[in-house]
Order: structure tokens, then C-alpha cells, then sequence
């Protein structure tokens, strides 16, 4: 199927685009009203995430409603600690917790490698009915959580600001994190790839826990696995989005894979510098921007683009959309990166 609207890809690619691509993470549910009625017809997030043809449903409202420039698919990062034997439920208003969790080696034995055919078919039966109604209009982007990212859940259980249960582990058991780590990682790999032949036309990983590392451990128990995950991915862009991890810049240069993802931390030009030329970055306006006003937001929107250039940048937030916005203000977000990027152009 050829795409209509390839500029996401061109520019993951780092060949010319006419104007920047522009997406938001976090698009689909979130903040949309459409959303919301599709999500209360059903009894939960877990529900919706398992019926294909209501999470292709929306996946492509920001396509419509927003004018987006991709579609992600709707799912989860935590899909893979279930399909390893670690099932999780979605509280209402308090978000992920898993009834069972990894407290030492011996837990192991109870989990195997996620085989995506059996156990995530519902992910990839909700990508191919997605790829079909989007007939081409814009690229599908497929995703995973990094290794690291799902160990924290995994061991954690739910949501945490430290995430300490999760980092103690490194420390006191790190035979048994690889052991974990490499597991998710295998898993990751296979999903990846099959969402790729299902239809996703480029594929990123959240490691949105990466921050809270020291970047010692970021080298030994991420970035080990992203590596493989970027190595073993080949068909189609990839995309590394690790949160916090600025220390990691100058490591990132080197992974194989096209697109680097920026928080709104993480200063444009220093990160250039350090990442080089050879990859596309993709970022990364403070996400509470868009509580501003229009005016606003179309500021500091222009200064963004400004200050990535018209080469190798895809626009986008520096994390999620927060629940909150008015999907007016991220229309202003859109609206403008799609007038003022074509304009640099033409200057
Ligand atoms: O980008 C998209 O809109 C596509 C779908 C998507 C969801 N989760 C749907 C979702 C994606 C890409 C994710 C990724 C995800 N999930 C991450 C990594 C990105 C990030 O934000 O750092 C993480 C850490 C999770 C785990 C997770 N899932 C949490 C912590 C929560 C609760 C709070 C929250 O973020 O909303 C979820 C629930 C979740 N995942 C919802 C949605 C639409 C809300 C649940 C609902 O509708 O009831």
C-alpha cells in the first residue's frame, strides 16, 4: 500500500520533506471527547485494547479530528508483561497494577517469551484493520516499551516516582535483571517485528522511566537492550524516545536506529551537537505549553521549529499529551507546525 502522506518516514529517513511532520504521543485517547464516548461503551482500557475494530476506530480519530501526520496504534506498553505471564489491570483515575509481580529469581520460572502470533494477536488484528481503513492516508506507527521501562512495572507492580523496588534489583540481584531484562527484550524483538508485518510503517520505544538511572546502569541494563531491539530491527525507522536520559545523548549517536526522541528538557542545539547529523530528532515543546494561549503556543511553537531547522526533525511534544488539553490548543500546535515549517522552506 502506498501512503499518501509519506512525510513522516521521509523524514525518519532524513531525506527532504516539504514541510515537518507533525504527531503528539499520547494521541489516541487521552484527551478527545470521541474518545471517551468510544472508551464508555466498553467496561475498560483493557477491553478496548483487545477489540480490534474499536481500537483501530481510535486510533484514527487524531488522524481526522486533529490532522495529525501519523496514526499510533492504540494499545499499551504493559501488553507485554501479560503476553510473559504477568497480566496487569488498568484502575480507573490511578492507572496500571499488577496483581502479581517479580520478587526474585525464582518468579522467573513462571514466566516465558511472548509469542506474538498466540499471545498479541489482538495487537496485530487491531493493525491490520487500522492499515485498511487508514488506506494510506498517513504512516501507522507500531510501538513497544523499552526493556527497562516494562522491568520497573514488572517488578514495581504500578507506578512509582523512584521506581526503587525496581532499581534495588540491579543492585542486589543483577544476575537475575539480565535474566529478566534479556527475556523482555527477546519478546520485545518479536513484536516488533511482527507488528511490522502487520502493517506498522516505523516503530518506537518508550523507555520513559530511562531518567531515574544513573548512567552507568542506563549503559548496562537499557541501552544494552535497545541496542538489540534497533540491531534487530530492520525494515522500517525506529525511533528511541528515553525519557530523562540526557547523560545518554552522546551513546545514542551510535544506535541503530533513525530517529532520537528529545524531552523538553534536553536543549536542541546541545542535543544535535551530540547526536550528530545522522540522525532525525523528534520533540519535543514542554507539553504544558499548550495550556497557554493560541498566541502563545504559536510562539513557542515557531521557536521550536526555529531551533531544529528544516532538516531531520519530526514535531512533536516532550512526552504525552496531558489528559487536560483542550484539542483546540493542540489543533494551534499542529496548525502551525504544518504553515510556519513549509514557510522555512520557502524562505
Ligand atoms: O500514543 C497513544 O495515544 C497510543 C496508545 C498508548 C497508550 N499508552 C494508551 C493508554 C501508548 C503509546 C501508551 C504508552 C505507555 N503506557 C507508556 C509510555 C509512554 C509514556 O507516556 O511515557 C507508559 C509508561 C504506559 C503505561 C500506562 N498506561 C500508564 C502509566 C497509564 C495510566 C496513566 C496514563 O498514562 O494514561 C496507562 C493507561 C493508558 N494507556 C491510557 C491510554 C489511552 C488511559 C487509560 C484509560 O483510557 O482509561
Amino acid at each position: 500500500m502506498e501512503l499518501k502522506n509519506d512525510l513522516l518516514i521521509r523524514a525518519a529517513k532524513g531525506e527532504k520533506v516539504e514541510r515537518t511532520p507533525v504527531w503528539l504521543m499520547r494521541q489516541a485517547g487521552r484527551i478527545l471527547p470521541e474518545y471517551r464516548a468510544v472508551r464508555n461503551s466498553l467496561s475498560g482500557f483493557i477491553e478496548l485494547v483487545k477489540n480490534p475494530e474499536l481500537a483501530a476506530e481510535v486510533t484514527i480519530q487524531p488522524v481526522d479530528i486533529l490532522g495529525v501526520d501519523a496514526a499510533i496504534i492504540f494499545s499499551d506498553i504493559l501488553v507485554i508483561p501479560e503476553a510473559m505471564g504477568l497480566p496487569y489491570e488498568m484502575v480507573e483515575k490511578k492507572g496500571p497494577w499488577f496483581p502479581k509481580t517479580i520478587n526474585s529469581p525464582e518468579d522467573l520460572s513462571n514466566l516465558k517469551v511472548a509469542d506474538a502470533e498466540s499471545d498479541l494477536g489482538y495487537v496485530l488484528d487491531a493493525i491490520k484493520v487500522t492499515k485498511k481503513e487508514l488506506d494510506g492516508r498517513v504512516p501507522l506507527i507500531g510501538f513497544a516499551g523499552a526493556p527497562w521501562t516494562i522491568f520497573c512495572y514488572m517488578i514495581e507492580g504500578q507506578g512509582s516516582k523512584t521506581f526503587s523496588k525496581a532499581r534495588k534489583m540491579l543492585y542486589n540481584e543483577p544476575v537475575m535483571s539480565d535474566q529478566l531484562l534479556q527475556m523482555i527484550t527477546d519478546s520485545t524483538i518479536e513484536y516488533l517485528r511482527a507488528q511490522i508485518a502487520a502493517g506498522a510503517n516505523i516503530v518506537q520505544v518508550f523507555d520513559s522511566w530511562a531518567g531515574i538511572l544513573p548512567s552507568d546502569h542506563y549503559q548496562k541494563f537499557s541501552m544494552k537492550y535497545i541496542t538489540q531491539i534497533c540491531d534487530a530491527i530492520e525494515e522500517v525507522p525506529v525511533t528511541v524516545f528515553a525519557k530523562g536520559a540526557y547523560f545518554a545523548r552522546p551513546e545514542m549517536r551510535h544506535l541503530n536506529c533513525e530517529t532520537i526522541g528529545l524531552d523538553w528538557n534536553m536543549g536542541i542545539a546541545e542535543s544535535r551537537r551530540l547526536i550528530g547529523e545522522g540522525k532525525t530528532l523528534q520533540g519535543n515543546l514542554d507539553p504544558c505549553a499548550l495550556y497557554g494561549s493560541p498566541s502563545e503556543i504559536e510562539t513557542a511553537t515557531k521557536k521550536m521549529l526555529d531551533d531544529f531547522g528544516t532538516s531531520r526533525h519530526i514535531a512533536n511534544l516532550g512526552h504525552g499529551v496531558y489528559p487536560d488539553i483542550d484539542p483546540e490548543k493542540v489543533k494551534v500546535f499542529i496548525q502551525t507546525v504544518k504553515e510556519y515549517s513549509a514557510q522555512l522552506r520557502a524562505q
